[in-house]
């Protein structure tokens, strides 16, 4: 019974210390060193190599180190029953939440503006009316933690989901006519969707022609959601007042692209939200116990629906 954890650029020393605490007898295999590989019997896994799942005969049960898992269905060689699990706790979705707001925040009362008002010496007292209202694609752990903050600030939510219905006191969505109402009266639109073949390319210029003029996209889901020129087509076209985005179709985002200098664009390198190595360990030790126990991977996900 082994523990392979899978986390290229994350601090997995860290992890491995935090694990440690929780029990020392944990046979932890850090990859690239994976030791006897029959003994892995679980594998939390981001950004994994192509071959890995090949190597590992005995695994009982698959997870990502993060709240997608995209990477792992998208594995040609994935076994069609293995179980898989998330690592997505109530701190990745907090620090989501604050991130989200501060962007909205940012952008509503027009931070940005003071920032070159400053450099200017320039006085220009200036407060928006009323207050933004926001619609959220996504209403899972992430959303519907970025919903309950902006509900605290007293703004308008709303949320456009698979079931068009949630426990929150907020305005549901579904379907193609729910998300073309929800674009066209929101203020913002954040996409905090998870990435399947319903969900990508969702931010299209059709959503763009739908969204209320002036109106400002935020992308902390994924790159595939978005049609990269359909986004600057509308930004040209002053179609959006702007966009936030902190994830894209290549990472790091190339040299030559031309988001680095979009005056429409503003970014941030697919850092809204982390996931840190103590909840990682807290809920890594949770998912390894489980699927020892016979119960399966924490957060599993449907395969089929793909989240
Ligand atoms: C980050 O992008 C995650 O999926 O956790």
């Amino acid at each position: 019974m082994a523990l392979l954890i899978v986390a290229p650029n994350r601090d997995t020393q860290a992890v491995q210390e935090h694990l440690r605490k929780q029990d020392p007898t944990l046979d932890i295999r850090i990859w690239p060193v994976i030791g006897n590989a029959n003994d892995i019997d679980f594998a939390v896994v981001w950004k994994h190599p192509p071959e890995l799942l090949t190597q590992l005969p005995a695994l009982k049960a698959i997870s990502s180190y993060g709240a997608g898992v995209e990477g792992i269905l998208n594995d040609p060689l994935l076994p069609g029953d293995l179980p898989v699990g998330r690592i997505s706790g109530p701190r990745l979705a907090a620090d989501m939440a604050e991130f989200v707001t501060a962007v909205i925040i940012n952008q509503h009362r027009g931070l940005w503006g003071f920032y070159e008002d400053q450099k200017a010496q320039r006085w220009q007292p200036w407060a928006p009316v009323g207050t933004p209202r926001v619609g959220l694609l996504g209403s899972g752990n992430m959303g519907a933690a970025c919903a309950r903050v902006l509900l605290s600030l007293g703004y308008e939510v709303h949320c456009w989901n698979r079931s068009g219905s949630g426990e929150l006191d907020l305005t549901y969505h579904r379907g193609e006519a729910g998300l073309q109402q929800m674009a066209s009266i929101c203020d913002f639109l954040v996409c905090l969707l998870p990435l399947t073949e319903h969900t990508q390319g969702i931010l299209n210029a059709d959503l763009f022609a739908q969204m209320k003029a002036g109106s400002y996209l935020i992308n902390v889901g994924r790159g595939d959601h978005l049609v990269e020129a359909d986004l600057i087509n509308a930004l040209d076209q002053q179609q959006l007042s702007g966009a936030y985005l902190d994830v894209f179709q290549h990472e790091p985002l190339p040299a030559d692209h031309p988001f680095w200098s979009h005056p429409g664009v503003l970014m941030s390198p697919h850092c809204a939200s982390f996931t840190l190595p103590e909840e990682a360990a807290r809920l890594i030790y949770q998912s390894y116990c489980q699927v020892q126990q016979g119960k399966g991977p924490l957060d599993a996900i449907n395969r089929q629906q793909g989240y």
